[in-house]
């Protein structure tokens, strides 16, 4: 165990504030702050000490978070750590998806495995030991559903009251109950996303509640143990693409600074390109991106994709410098291709919220276009478990007509066996 302290500094200004200081933003001009670790020239013990973990079964090196810890926050001690456990996600080949993608040795990397069904489990048990190392009495978030179902949880393991914004009638249906049961105070804000943030900021500042939305440093620094883990599975040979779903852009920031710092490190010798895939109709950062980041852009945002329906990302900066420093790339899909995309993933027993299939629909995306190559080594990260959106699921195999042709629609029978008879010859 070691007791380093990190610090936070303002991305904007450079100031800086020690790890334990309270504030979400910087206090001298607002900017979004960064956690700088000690700097460390370990990599080769570091690796062992990783690998060594992996059998724990209790405690915080269970988890595939903390497991990392000297990268995340190397000054929690496992009595301050709110741990489910988390991570362990697998990687996952299957050659379908592989082949409809047009990329051979693709893996998706299944955050749908964590415990609430989502990644954002990885950033909530860091920025929670965080609220509670500081004393908060109350944390808050904006969201569009998983962060909310993901708080909720950790808020009741750790005792702190949860309060969560979340966009009135644009939340999936397993997100929103989660965060019901798990019991958090539920704010159905009329509004969009941006608006549900504009005012989960303002409230948190007035009310005093800690927010554990991913402008909250410690939130990426948890993040980032995505990276880490599939790089480690790939035993630190690293991919040549890593391609995520993109909406407020926290993970974009927390892939690129966990691919920085790995590199620095030398735990890699070679940097991976970023791949940040947005929905058609919420895409601000593919269409800067295409501008050469010239100027922010903000929209109106609509897509069935809900989880990454955001207008005005609040982690533009850093994401831009992650695409940057890994030579990344943005792109934009439709729904049609997100949701084709997900019944590939779907049917091949894998099975994602429409949102994360963004991150295969894009991998086809830019091979089609050649900015992949069929032999480049790719990870898609699928962020979401595939029963946060039912609704999504009972629209495209049941409701929509006509059926989009990947549905699997249900055929109802009279109980005979003359009818399960017809059914497997083909002609019901
Ligand atoms: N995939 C899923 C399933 C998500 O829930 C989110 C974000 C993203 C991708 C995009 O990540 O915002 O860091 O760029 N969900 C947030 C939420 C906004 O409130 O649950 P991002």
């Amino acid at each position: 165990m070691t007791s380093e302290q990190s610090r936070q500094e303002c991305e904007e200004c450079s100031h800086a504030i020690d790890e334990l200081d309270p504030s979400s933003v910087c206090p001298d001009c607002g900017g979004l702050l960064e956690i700088i670790h000690p700097k460390r020239r370990d990599a080769a013990a570091l690796v062992t000490r990783f690998r060594e973990r992996r059998g724990a079964v209790r405690g915080a090196d269970a988890s595939g978070v903390w497991r990392y810890r000297e990268l995340v926050l190397p000054s929690a001690i496992d009595s301050e750590i709110v741990t489910h456990p988390e991570g362990n996600t697998p990687l996952l080949a299957r050659d379908r998806v592989a082949e409809w993608a047009g990329v051979e040795r693709l893996l998706m990397k299944h955050e749908g495995h964590n415990p609430t069904g989502s990644f954002k489990d990885r950033g909530m048990t860091v920025a929670m030991t965080q609220a509670r190392r500081i004393g908060a009495r109350a944390v808050a978030c904006a969201s569009t559903g998983n962060t909310s179902a993901s708080l909720a949880a950790y808020a009741a393991h750790a005792g702190l009251r949860a309060l969560v914004f979340v966009p009135a009638g644009q939340v999936a249906l397993g997100k929103l109950t989660q965060t019901l049961a798990y019991g958090a105070r539920t704010l159905l804000v009329r509004g969009n996303f941006d608006a549900c943030l504009t005012l989960a900021r303002d409230a948190s500042t007035a009310l005093n509640i800690q927010l554990l939305n991913s402008i909250n440093p410690f939130r990426l620094e948890g993040q980032k143990s995505i990276v880490f883990e599939l790089l480690e599975q790939l035993e630190w040979d690293a991919p040549d693409w890593i391609a995520l779903p993109a909406g407020a852009l926290g993970n974009t920031s927390a892939f690129g600074k966990a691919l920085r710092e790995a590199f620095s490190l030398g735990l890699i010798s070679r940097m991976p390109r970023l791949a940040a895939v947005q929905a058609e109709g919420a895409s601000p950062f593919a269409q800067a991106f295409a501008a050469n980041f010239e100027r922010r852009i903000a929209v109106e945002p609509e897509t069935l994709a809900t989880a990454i329906r955001i207008g005005a990302p609040a982690s533009w900066n850093r994401a831009v410098r992650a695409i940057r420093e890994t030579n990344g790339v943005v792109c934009s899909v439709s729904d049609d291709d997100i949701m084709d995309a997900k019944a590939v993933i779907d049917s091949s027993g894998v099975g994602c919220e429409p949102a994360s299939a963004a991150s295969v629909a894009g991998v086809a995306k830019l091979r089609r276009g050649g900015v992949i190559a069929p032999s480049h080594r790719v990870v898609s990260v699928l962020t979401g478990h595939l029963l946060k959106d039912p609704g999504a699921l009972v629209r495209y195999h049941q409701e929509l007509d006509p059926p989009p042709p990947r549905a699997n629609r249900p055929i109802e029978i009279e109980p005979r066996i003359s009818e399960v008879e017809r059914v497997l010859a083909g002609s019901l």
